[in-house]
């Protein structure tokens, strides 16, 4: 009766069934996991954001395919502000990310076509390709001091049926960007292999201290698509807009832009109080950037104060974004661990299997949550940690 792409295997994984347990019996625990950031305990300028709604024109229906003029214009100002001088008639404007990639793989993929991903990264890729009938070719980052790309596993992978270059930048949840010299790799792919590039650069507004971070926007070379929205730059994830920026060639860029127009005419899903209040909530995006940045520093400062406590946890460099990957000693088994910590401790942490890391051995925990709970979670952890330690020792 049901197509097979949605033969999907629902059974909970062992924290997810042991999640519900503790929901059902009313018992809390210390979530060291939320990443929505309504949920996070932060100090949203709420006056501000609910004042840029609530607009007479948001009685109006008159829609544009690419998204209202005006709010296109006002990301493109907001890029501007960032040095990168955007037209607006290469943006388009989508409810959320995940539906920007969808639109693009129906753009440039046919059904048993590939795309290659990034591994590890964010858990969404293998439904967004299924429900689009493509196929993922993950290719391999891997961590030697900092995260670096295997250029020659990336070559190996492409195939005739590969149609387009995924990175994540910086990714999810390795917080890993590229070298110079990765990046020049990445758009010599591309030209030798007629790929195109989708560069998804939602967590950018979040370098670490002493980071910078590069962006793929305005690429020229190659044909390009650099994805952003507001459930990371605004840390609104309920407002449901997001936006794909298409660069590179001149023919190319154009038949894209038909396309890419065309396909987001038939949904029209982008509502028009969003579109009407974006130029508003864009402007507070100073505040609200400062208000993450600083939850985020806040919480890997107490990372950093639990490694010299802890020193058989290592800490995986990573250059920005949301999340925090933390290596457990040697001979802990990370599915095991994780059970353990959320069954004995009630702290709850995401086992690296989770986004593909391999090894056994990591534990991904997100820098937004709040501050208090982070502090107990880790102190927690620790003591777990050491009494392995000492227990191995013996
Ligand atoms: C790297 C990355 N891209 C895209 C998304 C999806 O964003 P959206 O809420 O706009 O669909 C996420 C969600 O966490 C993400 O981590």
């Amino acid at each position: 009766m049901y197509a097979k792409r949605t033969q999907w295997d629902l059974n909970p994984n062992p924290l997810s069934v042991k999640l519900e347990a503790f929901r059902k019996e009313g018992i809390s625990y210390l979530d060291l996991t939320v990443s929505n950031p309504t949920q996070c305990r932060l100090d949203f300028p709420a006056d501000e954001i609910l004042s840029c709604f609530r607009q007479p024109a948001d009685l109006n229906y008159e829609p544009e395919p690419k998204g209202m003029l005006k709010a296109r214009q006002s990301v493109c100002e907001f890029y501007s502000a960032r040095g990168y001088s955007l037209d607006p008639d290469q943006m388009i404007l989508t409810a959320s990310t995940s539906e920007a990639y969808s639109f693009l793989f129906k753009l440039l993929a046919d059904p048993g076509n590939e795309i290659l991903i990034p591994t590890p990264s964010y858990p969404l890729f293998d439904y967004l390709a299924g429900l689009n009938d493509v196929r993922l070719r993950p290719y391999q980052l891997f961590y030697d001091n900092h995260w670096c790309l295997d250029v020659q596993t990336l070559r190996d992978n492409i195939t005739p049926l590969t149609k387009a270059l995924i990175l994540v930048n910086p990714n999810n949840p390795t917080g890993s960007s590229f070298s110079e010299i990765e990046y020049r790799e990445m758009i010599n792919i591309c030209k030798d292999y007629q790929l195109a590039l989708i560069s998804d650069e939602v967590f950018m507004d979040f370098p670490f201290e002493g980071e910078s971070l590069k962006s793929f926007l305005a690429e020229s070379e190659v044909l390009c698509f650099v994805l952003g929205g507001l459930s990371k730059t605004l840390a609104l994830p309920q407002m449901k807009l997001s936006w794909i920026y298409a660069s590179g060639p001149e023919s190319f860029l154009r038949e894209s832009l038909s396309r890419l127009e065309l396909i987001a005419d038939t949904y029209l899903s982008v509502n028009t109080p969003i579109q009407n209040a974006l130029p508003k909530l864009l402007a507070l995006s100073g505040p609200i950037q400062s208000m993450i940045q600083s939850r985020i520093s806040q919480n890997r400062n107490l990372i950093f104060d639990f490694l010299q406590r802890v020193p058989e946890v290592d800490y995986l460099h990573a250059q920005g974004g949301w999340s925090a990957i933390l290596r457990i000693p040697w001979g802990l088994d990370e599915d095991k661990f994780t059970l353990t910590l959320l069954d004995k401790d009630e702290v709850y942490v995401h086992p690296g299997y989770f986004f593909d890391i391999s090894g056994n051995r990591s534990v991904v925990l997100s820098l937004l949550t709040d501050v208090k709970n982070m502090h107990r979670g880790l102190e927690i952890l620790g003591k777990r940690i050491e009494g392995f330690v000492e227990s191995r020792g013996k």
